[in-house]
């Protein structure tokens, strides 16, 4: 399997940017979805847990799945009685979970997957009748927004392009809105999140 992110892993976490974008992805979240402590939620794409950790504490489990093995790595160290997400080191496109989750949650992963009517497809598998997905993303950038594009395929996303992917796939009450901006010297970057329920 391929891992992007093997050398950004151990300083995933240093600054505040990625830290205070989870924070900010977790709060919008809250405010969309009724979360409870029975619910099982898959975060796709969960790197180190810097978004699962925050909603870990208002649900029953948060379950992350990652491609890459350093990003888990990062995220078993912080893994401790009580606070513990359970990992799946794998491609949820090429070898897909067969559990279903009462939701799905997601941060800036999106934009690392080719093929969006797969992913959508996949996943409406994966997610509980009247469960629900919230995923948050960059909204269409010129492509400077990483300084390598490597396994980057979208630079961003035209919010409403997703939402009728979205539907496609057996979504609905599909919402999308701006939730934070991602300042960097040479320009400003919009975050949206995405929330659906499934059909
Ligand atoms: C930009 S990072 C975001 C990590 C975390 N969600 C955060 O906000 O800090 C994207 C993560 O998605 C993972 N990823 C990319 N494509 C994936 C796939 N098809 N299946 C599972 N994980 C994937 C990468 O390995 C990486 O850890």
């Amino acid at each position: 399997m391929q891992d992007h992110f093997k050398d950004k892993a151990q300083n995933w976490d240093s600054g505040d940017i990625r830290v205070n974008g989870a924070k900010i992805i977790a709060d919008a979240i809250e405010k969309e979805i009724q979360l409870s402590k029975d619910m099982e939620i898959l975060d796709f794409g969960v790197g180190t847990g810097l978004l699962g950790f925050r909603i870990a504490p208002k649900v029953k489990q948060v379950y992350g799945i990652d491609t890459s093995e350093k990003m888990l790595e990062k995220l078993e160290e912080k893994n401790k009685p009580g606070l513990e997400i359970k990992a799946y080191h794998q491609d949820i496109i090429k070898e897909p979970l067969t559990k279903q989750f009462d939701g799905l949650i997601s941060s800036m992963t999106l934009h690392h997957v080719e093929n969006l009517d797969t992913f959508f497809k996949t996943i409406h598998t994966n997610i509980k009748e009247n469960g629900f997905i919230a995923i948050a993303d960059l909204q269409s950038e010129d492509g400077s927004f990483h300084s390598d594009n490597t396994g980057v395929y979208h630079f961003g996303f035209d919010a409403e392009n997703l939402v009728q992917i979205v539907q496609k796939y057996g979504f609905k009450d599909v919402k999308t809105q701006n939730i934070n901006t991602i300042s960097k010297p040479h320009r400003d970057f919009e975050v949206f999140l995405l929330t659906a329920q499934k059909n």
